[in-house]
């Protein structure tokens, strides 16, 4: 294990270890798993705009998580049934997180109940919820959760019915007959049908209330003081709805891509980027729209659709179009109002200045699109999915994360290697994340901006 250098080895070894039921149930995603491949190829596809140069003789990794301190914004992310990688399961993961100075969040599914969990020691954890359709169950569970200590709900949204995981029906996954859903002990929920053909995904998938809307949300704040973190959002439309629900913060996710098969990646979900094509027709259009109006005023010709500017698509974007906009308009105006009193052109020419400035915001809107921007800084936006890497911390952070947390990362560590491979892997991603802050010129987690990276969708610089 010494050997280990990076996140992703654990995998490899986990799944040597394990039932390759147990492996496959959570190594894979839904259908296609065309999600669970762009999870991790779209954080390839961003790229660092370092800066040099900078003290980073000191870097403070610290995060303010719903006014909870912790040591780095990774943190652990919801999985069910832990113990089915390592017979200390859920404990280990507690006690790993709790050493590293993070957040655990447990999952409703968990091997583990709420008051064990807690009883590993002190720890800022959350608890994953999964509404059902027995109400009272769910009350119990939250209250449950409240008392032992956990600060907030992470209502899972993604689910109302379970994706197709392929490997999941071919093996016929089911809990292993000496595990049991632990928060359910108990309850009818917990005694599962072992011998039903479609196993435990759809008999506990069965129990999940597919009736569960945003209304709901106001009803979990009745039973519960906590802040409800929104699991699973994917738009800006969403996370508008979110705002006014009074959700504490969103959680952008496709669940390991293990629901809605061909959703984009979660990183690429914090920008809703538009096309390059999109970009241009609204400048375009803008642009004409307001320079017709503005040439009415002052008593010039009508400017000719086109406009004389013919984008050619690497420049059509940001500052390149301003730039060419402001040439071929200024060419534009002068061809046309040769006669005018030179006073005219000045006062011509700047009110067209003050169009090309109305113009760069238009760019910046359509930038802007996406949960990050929907969310308004009013509430904080967390990811998870495909994080391996110090680098891709970084890079959310810089599309306007507040934080990610990690799913199989800690399902693969703790099958290798209970809870020091949790802790090796929490150690792993916050060195890396610091090297990355380091080499990127940032001091603090507040230094990290936009200007650090640069995507596909963004102009050329
Ligand atoms: C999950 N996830 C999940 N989410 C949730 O809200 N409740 C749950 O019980 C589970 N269970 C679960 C099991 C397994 C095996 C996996 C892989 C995932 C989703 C999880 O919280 C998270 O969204 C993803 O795992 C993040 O993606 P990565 O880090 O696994 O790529």
């Amino acid at each position: 294990m010494e050997m280990i250098t990076n996140v992703t080895e654990y995998e490899a070894i986990a799944k040597e270890k394990l039932p390759k039921m147990v492996y496959d149930y959570y190594a894979s995603g839904a259908e296609d798993q065309w999600t669970l491949e762009e999870n991790r190829n779209a954080f390839a596809r961003i790229l660092f705009r370092p800066r040099i140069l900078v003290d980073v003789s000191r870097i403070d990794l610290t995060a303010t998580i719903l006014g909870f301190k912790v040591s780095m914004p990774i943190m652990i992310a919801p999985t069910a049934m832990q113990k089915m990688a390592h017979p200390e399961g859920e404990f280990a993961t507690a006690r790993a997180a709790s050493a590293a100075g993070t957040i655990m969040t447990l999952s409703s599914w968990a091997t583990s109940s709420v008051e064990e969990v807690a009883s590993t020691g002190p720890g800022i954890r959350f608890f994953q919820l999964y509404v059902f359709k027995d109400r009272n169950v769910v009350a119990q569970l939250v209250r449950r959760a409240e008392r032992a200590g956990f600060k907030a709900i992470a209502l899972t949204v993604d689910t109302p019915i379970l994706g197709r995981r392929e490997a999941d029906i071919k093996n016929r996954f089911t809990l292993p007959p000496h595990l049991i859903l632990k928060n359910f002990e108990g309850l009818d929920l917990g005694k599962l049908d072992k011998t039903s053909d479609s196993g435990l995904a759809s008999y506990v998938a069965g129990q999940i209330d597919r009736s569960l809307n945003w209304k709901d949300i106001s009803w979990l704040q009745t039973i519960t003081s906590l802040p409800i973190l929104v699991k699973g959002v994917l738009t800006a439309e969403d996370t508008r709805i979110a705002l006014k629900a009074g959700a504490a913060g969103i959680i952008v996710s496709n669940h390991g891509a293990r629901q809605l098969d061909y959703v984009p990646a979660t990183i690429s979900a914090l920008e809703e980027q538009l096309s390059l094509e999109e970009v241009e027709v609204a400048l375009h259009d803008y642009l004409v729209c307001k320079s017709n109006s503005l040439l009415k005023r002052l008593r010039l010709p009508k400017a000719r659709r086109s406009f004389n500017m013919k984008f050619d698509k690497a420049s059509s974007v940001g500052e390149d179009i301003v730039a060419r906009g402001r040439v071929s308009t200024h060419d534009n105006i002068r061809g046309r109002r040769r006669s005018k009193s030179s006073r005219q052109r000045v006062v011509a020419l700047s009110a067209i200045e003050a169009e090309y400035i109305a113009m760069t915001e238009v760019v910046k809107e359509a930038y802007e699109y996406g949960v990050v921007k929907a969310a308004e800084g009013r509430i904080p936006v967390f990811l998870d999915g495909g994080v391996r890497r110090g680098t891709d911390v970084f890079k959310a952070l810089a599309l306007g994360a507040a934080g990610v947390f990690i799913g199989r990362p800690v399902l693969f560590s703790l099958a290798a290697d209970g809870e020091a491979g949790v802790r090796k892997v929490l150690q792993m991603l916050r060195d890396e994340f610091e090297l990355t802050m380091a080499l990127t010129g940032c001091r603090s987690l507040k230094e990290i901006s936009r200007d650090h990276v640069i995507t596909e969708w963004d102009r050329p610089r």
